[in-house]
């Protein structure tokens, strides 16, 4: 059997052409090896990148699901809040890489937001950390009766139609929101979270 390897142009060919596609061959090997670290950083530090003016929102496709772009008519009110993530819509991005980019989304009634909250809110829908400001528990629950969202490992509970505010509990400070607003029913983020997520230390 003939070994088609034999026939390739090592890096050291003797013959100047071939010895130059040799090294350009080497080099761009050499250049791959080099850039695909960095290229990984890159889309680490994108991954872990808060949340910025421009970008989207998606499910995490834990299943390995598409991930689509949500749209405000995709946010039902009095559904139960939608945990999602940031997503880069030039790249296609979803900035999972850290649990403090969770949002959580949730309808409401336009008119039942304070003028504050109403600015920063897409069609009655607001962003919200779903990451706990007392110790960094994670937010998925909202009781409509009360109307608040509420943390269960030690009952904090938050406004969302007054930006967030801490009602009761031991939470220390306000649900950091994050501004949307609706590009012809595309749900899209409108500046950075309003404060620090995460735990209050
Ligand atoms: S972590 Fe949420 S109330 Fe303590």
């Amino acid at each position: 059997m003939t070994d088609h390897r034999a026939d390739a142009p090592p890096c050291g060919a003797c013959c100047d052409d071939k010895r130059r596609a040799a090294l350009k061959l080497c080099a761009g090997a050499v250049i791959g090896l080099v850039a695909a670290p960095k290229d990984a950083a890159h889309a680490d530090e994108a991954e872990d990148a808060r949340p910025q003016p421009g970008d989207r929102l998606a499910v995490f496709g834990d299943e390995g699901e598409t991930l689509h772009p949500l749209d405000v008519a995709d946010i039902k009110a009095g559904a139960k809040p939608l945990v999602v993530y940031p997503l880069d819509p030039a790249t296609g991005t979803l900035r999972d890489g850290s649990r403090l980019n969770r949002i959580l989304l949730l309808r409401l009634d336009p008119a039942s937001l304070d003028d504050h909250t109403r600015a920063l809110a897409a069609d009655g829908v607001v962003a919200y950390s779903a990451v706990c400001t007392h110790q960094g528990c994670d937010l998925s629950e909202y009781n409509p009766k009360e109307g608040v969202l509420f943390c269960f490992c030690h009952f904090s509970k938050f406004r969302p139609t007054r930006g967030g505010e801490v009602v009761s509990g031991p939470a220390p400070r306000s649900l950091p929101i994050l501004p949307l607003r609706s590009d012809s029913g595309e749900l899209v983020v409108a500046d950075s979270f309003s404060a620090r997520p995460g735990a209050t230390v």
